[in-house]
């Protein structure tokens, strides 16, 4: 990115997808981000044209929640359990039992998840003990990256509040938190905010990806609240829907704001002294991948070179909006919002011999977002404000998943003009970093800009709107069949007290 805010080159390298040894489980090497990395920058640096000397800072974005291990000379001790891997509700159990929900959300806003890197590192301490002996250092997936490219151990408040080992509130590592579950403070990274120079780029660093030695790097964000800058998700009152491999409909608040059901996250923003809140839906643009992989993206004409998820959107558009009754829940990976269950399962429902491939493609897309509408629902009850909804991620992409989110939104939605999402928020925050700008604020309000804005069709917006209260039956049904013993539908997380202070 220039100092306007053009990008001026880009790279991008694939690294693997993850394992998955068990249903539920979800691994990945951190030595193949690091590789993957390395090229992608080197593929920048050529398209630039011009010196490595040029550049004047790094930013860092990556996917949240993971746990990297590291023993004491540095090497990996075993493949990092990501995000989205749901074998921790043992772990949540024990934590609940020790600290008590209450309490735990007073020290860190959150309640305890499968997703977040604390259960994570508790797994990894009473089913691989040999291994918990080894690990001198933990860290997230961005931060294993930069630590490649720098020799710092660092992390930003933002990345840090979905470790469940931050006092979020307080902008702090919980010392409590740490104290109680015996984990050594000496094993986690430095806190910085996030456009902060947190050090410079080392002679092997350097070497690896082809950067200058001693470039400054900033602390960066985790994907989503760095893709909330990259789309000037900066103030109260624009709110950003993304649907990347996860699904987040994301807000920025002034202070820690709570859901006493704990369905959402409340994080630190990449923004110092500012908030935001988060709901999460697990599998949103895997929902499709999965799709893909399983079922084929649908034959391609000889010299059709369209990515085969605009093939999957055109097939879709053949079916009318709520899919002649075919239904899609997206629990393929469990769920967070709203159900906080890391069991539930995913359901493809109301199929008859008239349906086609469109119907279920669509029924997929639909899905995802009266899932990501269920956060909307959310941030309504806690009176959070919705003036503007911008479109961030794959979904962003096709014409057909924007019109279906305006649709089922009910809202008008934006698409901004810088398509990188996390990646261009993270050069936000390296540009910040390196006084281009003097605050975040600042530097959204320079080059962020709207693209284009989609209204809903009051038509199907109507017809979507009966369905999401059709969808809204799925799961407490679902609920009944994973649970035969029970007629009930599943209770909702129950309330939680918390005092005003931190609300
Ligand atoms: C957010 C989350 C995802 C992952 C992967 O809480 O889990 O955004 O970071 O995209």
């Amino acid at each position: 990115m220039d100092e306007h805010g053009r990008v001026v080159a880009s790279g991008t390298q694939v690294h693997a997808p993850f394992a998955s040894a068990q249903p539920g489980w979800a691994e990945q090497d951190p030595r193949d981000w690091w590789r993957a990395c390395r090229l992608a920058v080197r593929r920048a640096l050529d398209a630039l044209g011009t010196s490595a000397e040029e550049i004047a800072c790094a930013g860092f974005s990556g996917q949240m929640h993971g746990a990297v291990l590291l023993d004491a000379r540095d090497e990996v001790v075993r493949p990092a359990i990501i995000w989205c891997d749901q074998r921790t509700e043992p772990q949540v159990q024990e934590l609940s039992d020790l600290f008590g929900a209450d309490r735990l959300i007073r020290l860190t806003c959150n309640p305890p998840l499968t997703n977040f890197t604390l259960t994570k590192l508790l797994w990894v301490r009473e089913n691989e003990p040999r291994n918990w002996e080894r690990v001198a250092h933990v860290m997230l997936p961005k931060d294993y990256v930069r630590f490649q490219l720098t020799g710092e151990r660092a992390i930003d408040m933002a990345d840090a509040s979905g470790t469940l080992l931050l006092d979020v509130a307080k902008r702090q590592w919980s010392s409590e938190v740490l104290s109680r579950t015996g984990i050594d403070p000496q094993l986690l990274p430095s806190l910085y905010e996030s456009p902060a120079v947190c050090g410079r780029v080392s002679a092997r660093g350097a070497e690896a990806a082809g950067l200058k030695p001693g470039t400054l790097v900033v602390a960066g964000a985790g994907d989503q609240a760095a893709g909330a800058v990259g789309m000037g998700i900066v103030r109260p009152g624009t709110v950003s829907a993304t649907i990347g491999t996860s699904g987040v409909v994301f807000a920025a608040t002034e202070g820690p704001a709570l859901d006493l059901k704990g369905r959402i996250h409340t994080f630190c923003h990449a923004i110092p002294g500012r908030w935001h809140v988060m709901g999460v839906t697990q599998a949103a643009g895997l929902s499709l991948r999965w799709f893909r992989d399983r079922f084929g993206a649908g034959l391609a004409a000889p010299n059709d070179e369209r990515d085969p998820y605009e093939r999957l959107c055109e097939e879709a558009s053949a079916a009318p909006p709520a899919s002649d009754g075919v239904f899609w829940a997206p629990y393929l990976m469990g769920e967070r919002t709203p159900h906080c269950d890391p069991n539930a399962r995913a359901a493809l429902l109301g199929l008859s011999a008239i349906h086609t491939r469109a119907h279920v493609i669509r029924a997929i897309l639909e899905g995802v977002a009266f899932s990501l509408r269920d956060s909307f629902t959310i941030f309504r009850e806690m009176k959070l404000p919705v003036d503007r909804i911008r479109l961030g991620g794959g979904g962003a992409r096709s014409s057909l998943w924007r019109q279906i989110q305006a649709d089922v939104y009910g809202h008008a939605v934006e698409v901004v003009q810088a398509e990188e999402g996390a990646a261009y928020g993270a050069a936000i925050l390296a540009g910040t970093g390196a006084g281009n700008w003097r605050s975040v604020d600042e530097a959204c309000d320079a080059v962020v800009r709207t693209a284009r804005e989609i209204q809903p069709d009051p038509k199907n917006s109507a017809v979507l709107d009966q369905a999401y209260r059709t969808y809204r039956r799925i799961y407490p049904a679902l609920q009944a069949i994973s649970n035969p013993g029970s007629t009930e539908p599943a209770a909702q997380p129950a309330a939680i007290s918390v005092p005003d202070s931190i609300c």
